[in-house]
């Protein structure tokens, strides 16, 4: 059984990237476990706090340390990837020792824009490798949500449910080969 760990980038609790990311979850592999990792209550970090770590920072470090592989399912704010994404990788690389170094770990991200989460992804695609992540480069999973996009709690129309069918079996395989 693999663990995959998966971080919605959004703190919307309506958020359209948290109905994406229960959809990748309806359709992971059977043999992938698949665990939400909270991001909502982290403090905005700074280094002062390197003497005195926040327990709910390295619980948050700890969580991250148990999965095989890393899912981040992120919004795209003024062109880049949200501040809260920024925070929670900047917590990682802190404490003790860095969960980013030698971590599988996959992108993917909604908006209504036609082209979905492109910027924001293309930023992370950027720095991440340089941290020692294993970031997977395709399939690119951006998607423009409408209207009709996700029918129901966990549903998504037809051609959102193949391509998460096809980005969860790619990343399962990821995960599996580069842990
Ligand atoms: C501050 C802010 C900036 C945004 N900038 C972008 C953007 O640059 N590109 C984009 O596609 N959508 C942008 N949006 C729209 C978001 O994609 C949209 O609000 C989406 O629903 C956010 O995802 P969420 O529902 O998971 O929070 C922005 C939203 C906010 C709040």
């Amino acid at each position: 059984m693999l663990t995959i760990g998966f971080i919605v980038g959004s703190l919307a609790p309506d958020s359209i990237n948290r109905k994406l990311s229960r959809v990748l979850v309806n359709h992971a592999p059977e043999r992938v476990q698949m665990n939400e990792i909270d991001i909502t209550e982290l403090p905005l970090y700074d280094r002062h706090m390197d003497d005195d770590f926040p327990q709910v920072m390295s619980h948050f470090k700890d969580e991250v340390a148990a999965v095989d592989g890393l899912l981040l399912i992120t919004p795209e704010h003024n062109q880049a990837y949200p501040a809260a994404v920024k925070n929670a990788l900047d917590i990682l690389t802190r404490g003790a020792s860095s969960q980013l170094k030698g971590l599988p770990m996959g992108i993917v991200g909604a908006s209504p824009s036609r082209f979905g989460t492109i910027n924001s992804q293309g930023q992370l695609h950027q720095f991440l490798p340089r941290l020692g992540v294993r970031l997977m480069g395709t399939p690119v999973f951006a998607l423009q949500v409408g209207e009709g996009t996700f029918p129901e709690d966990g549903v998504a129309d037809e051609s959102t449910s193949k391509r998460a069918l096809r980005y969860m079996e790619a990343f399962a395989t990821f995960v599996a080969v580069e842990r």
